[in-house]
């Protein structure tokens, strides 16, 4: 996988989602702009990048994950909108940008959020139904990924644990990372690959993939939060020590960390067996996020 590889699919990605979001300019133009705002901001377009990448790699098209592909992203933004406000990490930079609440306020960024995190469903409604899985299937996926016992649980247990003498285990730990990163990671992948109407054993192996790079990933968050600069990151550095959050650097200490995100990077591309050749891109993914630096 080269760069121009991932520059074609964001741009894909980047007009499917202007396609789904109401215009900058629908009333209450306010809460458009501000939704149009973060999400159009930059970002890596990780998930849909993955989404797109599953469902070919279980034979199915591009066009029929677009609008999971862009639904993940939308749900993702609203996620990291809620995150930076001053009740939670408080952070003033996004995707090189001022945060959603600097720029709008508080009250838009949430209900921004709020409205994104909608939206994120209407999108995903509009997925086309296989054999396999129909319209119901693909929204309890991302409702369960996104919810109380996974990505919103993730972040329950990420405040509860910041600004204390004492750090998380390192399995209450693992299981944070799990629930605030890697479970939402997953059901991207899952989306795609469902809409190829893969079999549940193929979906079993995407899922052991998408929970190892999904740790994998917020293992080096946390390591770029130690090591890297607001400018390559365009968000804040150095803030999770500064709050006394429980991360790997914190835990384990930079080295060890590294070794542990190499180590899931490596079980990531042994869930890939099964798909022989298919999962070539799924595979590049992987060793594409071990190296960045952003
Ligand atoms: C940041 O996600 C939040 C985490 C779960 C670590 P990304 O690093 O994918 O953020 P963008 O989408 O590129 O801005
Ligand atoms: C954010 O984790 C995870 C979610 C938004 C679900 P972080 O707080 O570590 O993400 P950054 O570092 O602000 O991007
Ligand atoms: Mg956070
Ligand atoms: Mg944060
Ligand atoms: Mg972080």
């Amino acid at each position: 996988m080269d760069a121009a590889y991932l520059e074609t699919r964001c741009r894909l990605v980047d007009k499917t989602l202007d396609r789904f979001l109401p215009k900058a300019k629908t009333r209450p133009a306010t809460l458009h702009e501000a939704m149009r705002y973060s999400l159009f901001a930059g970002g890596k377009r990780l998930r849909p990048v993955l989404c797109l990448a599953a469902a070919e790699a279980c034979g199915g098209t591009v066009e029929a994950a677009l609008a999971p592909a862009a639904a993940v992203e939308c749900l993702h933004t609203y996620t990291l909108v809620h995150d930076d406000l001053p009740c939670m990490d408080d952070d003033d930079l996004r995707r090189g940008m001022p945060t959603c609440h600097v720029k709008y306020g508080e009250g838009i960024a949430v209900l921004a959020g709020d409205a994104l995190l909608t939206l994120s469903f209407e999108i995903l409604a509009q997925t086309p139904p296989t054999s396999r899985y129909g319209v119901g299937s693909y929204v309890s996926e991302l409702a369960v990924a996104s919810g109380s016992r996974h990505l919103i649980g993730g972040q329950v247990l990420d405040l509860e644990g910041e600004g204390t003498d004492v750090l998380l285990s390192p399995s209450q730990l693992r299981y944070l990372h799990e629930s605030k990163t890697a479970a939402l990671l997953t059901a991207a992948i899952r989306l795609g690959a469902m809409t190829a109407n893969a079999t549940p054993a193929r979906l079993e192996s995407l899922t052991v993939y998408g929970r190892s790079l999904g740790l994998a990933f917020q293992v080096i968050d946390d390591i770029l939060d130690v090591t890297s600069t607001t400018e390559k990151l365009g968000k804040s550095v150095g803030k999770d020590e500064a709050t006394a959050k429980s991360t790997y650097p914190a835990l384990f200490g930079l080295e060890k960390s590294r070794k542990e995100a190499a180590r899931l990077t490596s079980q990531a591309h042994n869930a890939l067996k099964p798909f022989g050749k298919k999962a070539a891109v799924l595979h590049e993914i992987a060793d594409y996020l071990l190296g960045r630096d952003y």
